[in-house]
Order: structure tokens, then C-alpha cells, then sequence
């Protein structure tokens, strides 16, 4: 395990930003974590908050600053800064403001760290993916996005909940865009092995009938809505999320996540679109895709997602 030496640099001192450099020291994934914001008075009064907990957690180093510099031979560089969703607003209606924000403060950060990979977690997270790809120039694999990752979770944790078996056993992923358009990999999910379309209930649970199906998968996609209606942001579990990511990045992990990538190869019916399927992740970055079974419908689905960003893509003239 490498990430003793390693240091990650967080861009972006908001909700999300500050919980995934919480989760980062707590787990002690690196031992530099370095904050960046453009607003200096907020910057250093999570710099300090954070490193009052030092004493608490794995040894490692704090740092914040206005500065790009503060990013300086990162290994990993995780993007938070942008608008914050609104009570309401879906994600893709934030893309204008993010996506100038992405072009002017994301080159810096990169002469900066050249080297870094690149996990972008700002929303919406497909296209800003896809805008800093075209807006840095470097490689599908170095740069790509949080995608997926997280409506994942939710969706294990629902099925955990739903079936009565534990959440680590349930392996089940939501791809396409992170967003509205997002879909459920029904064919390719097992519970504890078994095929999710094959599941019997255990004693006193529900089926897993596709009414169920169905609830869960609204369930997914409208949880940050409900979460942002309650407490204005998601941050937590986006915190341990981006931080998985980041774990696998930096341990060389080869782990299959559901991030947001470049799609160049008509793997969806589409090219040209960054969107999540799962997908080796390892030291070099986002790498293969795995050739999952699609049903029909996934199929379509995937591609009425991919459509849906490419149109975006488009509306803002990338
Ligand atoms: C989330 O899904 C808002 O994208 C954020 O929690």
C-alpha cells in the first residue's frame, strides 16, 4: 500500500469538498491533504478545523490555500468548486456557471500537477467532465468523473435494505448519467451471488418484483433532491464516495466503479459523451470498461442518456 507518501489536493472548500477531505484524513488515505478555494477566509478556517482533529486520525498534514500552487505534485486532485444546487434545480441547470468556472481555474491547477489523476465531482458532473477534458487536453484515463459512483451506493444500500442481506453483498450499479437520466444495471446485479432477477425473498421480505424494482430506481434518483430539500446539500456520503475513488487510484486497486468516463468507442450506441459504466479503476486512472450484459432496456436507457448529455454537451458549445 503507497498512499503513506501520497498527497491529494481537494479543489473547492464547500460541503462536498470539506467531507472529502474528512473522510480522506479519517480513512488516512494520504498524508498530505492540501484545500483549495478561492475565498482565503473560508479556506483557513476549514484548514484549522481540520487539523484541530489531527491528534485523531492517521498522521498527515493539512494545507489550504487561495493558491493552485497549494496543489503542487498531487497525486490525485479531486474538482468540487462550482455553483451550489439549489433547492429544486436539477444539476444539468447548473452547467453554465460551473462549466466557466471549470475553464479558467482548471488549467492552473494542472501546470501545477501535471501528473495528478483528475476526479471531477463538481455537477453536473458528466458534462463538466467532458468540458475539462476538452479545456486541459489530457487523457480520458488521467481525467474522469465521480459519475455514478454514489447513486450507486444508494441503490446497494436500497436493495440491502429492501432483500435484508448486507450492502457489501449486493453488487448492483446505476449507470449513465448522473443525473435524471441515470439507469439501474438490473441484468448484471447479484445479491450475495444470486442473480437480482432470479432473487426469492428471504422469509418475511418483500418481492423484488419490477414494481419494486421501479420504486427503488425513483428512490435513487430522487435522493439528493429530498436531501438538498432538507439540508441544502449532499456531502457526506459524496465525501466517502469520492474518497473510495480515490483509495483506488492510489492503492493500484484495479476496483470496478461506476465513474464517469469518455466514451470514444460507441461502447452505448454513442460516442463522444462522458458517462459511468462500470470500470477498472487502477493506479493510472479510470481504465477498461467491463463488457456487462445489457437487457434491451438498459440498452435504450444508456442511450437516452448518453443522448441527453450529448445535447447538453452541444447547448453549451463544447
Ligand atoms: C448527489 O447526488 C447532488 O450530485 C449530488 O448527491
Amino acid at each position: 500500500m503507497e498512499p503513506v507518501g501520497a498527497k491529494i489536493a481537494i479543489v473547492g472548500a464547500g460541503a462536498v469538498g470539506t467531507s472529502i477531505a474528512y473522510a480522506a484524513l479519517i480513512r488516512g488515505v494520504a498524508r498530505t491533504v492540501a484545500l483549495m478555494d478561492v475565498n482565503e477566509r473560508k479556506v483557513a478556517a476549514e484548514v484549522l478545523d481540520l487539523q484541530h482533529g489531527l491528534e485523531y486520525v492517521p498522521r498527515a498534514t493539512v494545507l489550504g490555500s487561495a493558491d493552485p500552487q497549494v496543489c503542487a505534485d498531487a497525486d490525485v486532485v479531486v474538482f468540487t468548486a462550482g455553483a451550489k444546487q439549489k433547492p429544486g434545480q436539477s444539476r444539468l441547470e447548473l452547467a453554465e456557471a460551473t462549466i466557466e468556472l471549470t475553464r479558467t481555474a482548471l488549467p492552473p491547477i494542472v501546470d501545477a500537477a501535471p501528473h495528478a489523476r483528475y476526479v471531477m465531482v463538481t455537477n453536473p458532473v458528466d458534462v463538466v467532465t467532458y468540458a475539462a477534458l476538452r479545456f486541459t487536453g489530457l487523457p480520458r484515463r488521467q481525467l474522469f468523473g465521480s459519475g455514478t459512483v454514489l447513486d450507486s451506493s444508494r441503490l446497494r444500500f436500497l436493495l440491502s435494505e429492501h432483500c435484508g442481506v448486507a450492502v457489501q453483498n449486493v453488487h448492483a450499479y446505476i449507470a449513465g448519467e448522473h443525473g435524471d437520466t441515470e439507469i439501474p444495471l438490473w441484468t448484471s446485479a447479484t445479491i450475495g451471488g444470486v442473480p437480482l432477477l432470479d432473487w426469492s425473498p428471504l422469509p418475511g421480505r418483500p418481492a423484488l418484483d419490477a414494481a419494486a424494482r421501479d420504486r427503488i430506481r425513483d428512490d435513487v434518483v430522487g435522493s439528493a433532491y429530498r436531501i438538498i430539500e432538507g439540508k441544502g446539500a449532499t456531502n457526506y456520503a459524496i465525501g466517502l464516495a469520492a474518497v473510495r475513488i480515490v483509495e483506488a487510484l492510489l492503492d493500484d486497486e484495479h476496483r470496478v466503479l461506476p465513474v464517469s468516463s469518455l466514451i470514444d468507442d460507441d461502447a452505448v450506441g454513442l460516442s463522444d459523451v462522458c458517462l459511468s459504466l462500470p470500470t477498472v479503476v487502477d493506479a493510472a486512472g479510470a481504465g477498461r470498461r467491463l463488457p456487462i450484459t445489457l437487457s434491451d432496456d438498459e440498452r435504450a436507457g444508456l442511450r437516452a442518456s448518453a443522448q441527453t448529455l450529448a445535447r447538453m454537451q452541444r447547448r453549451f458549445g463544447l
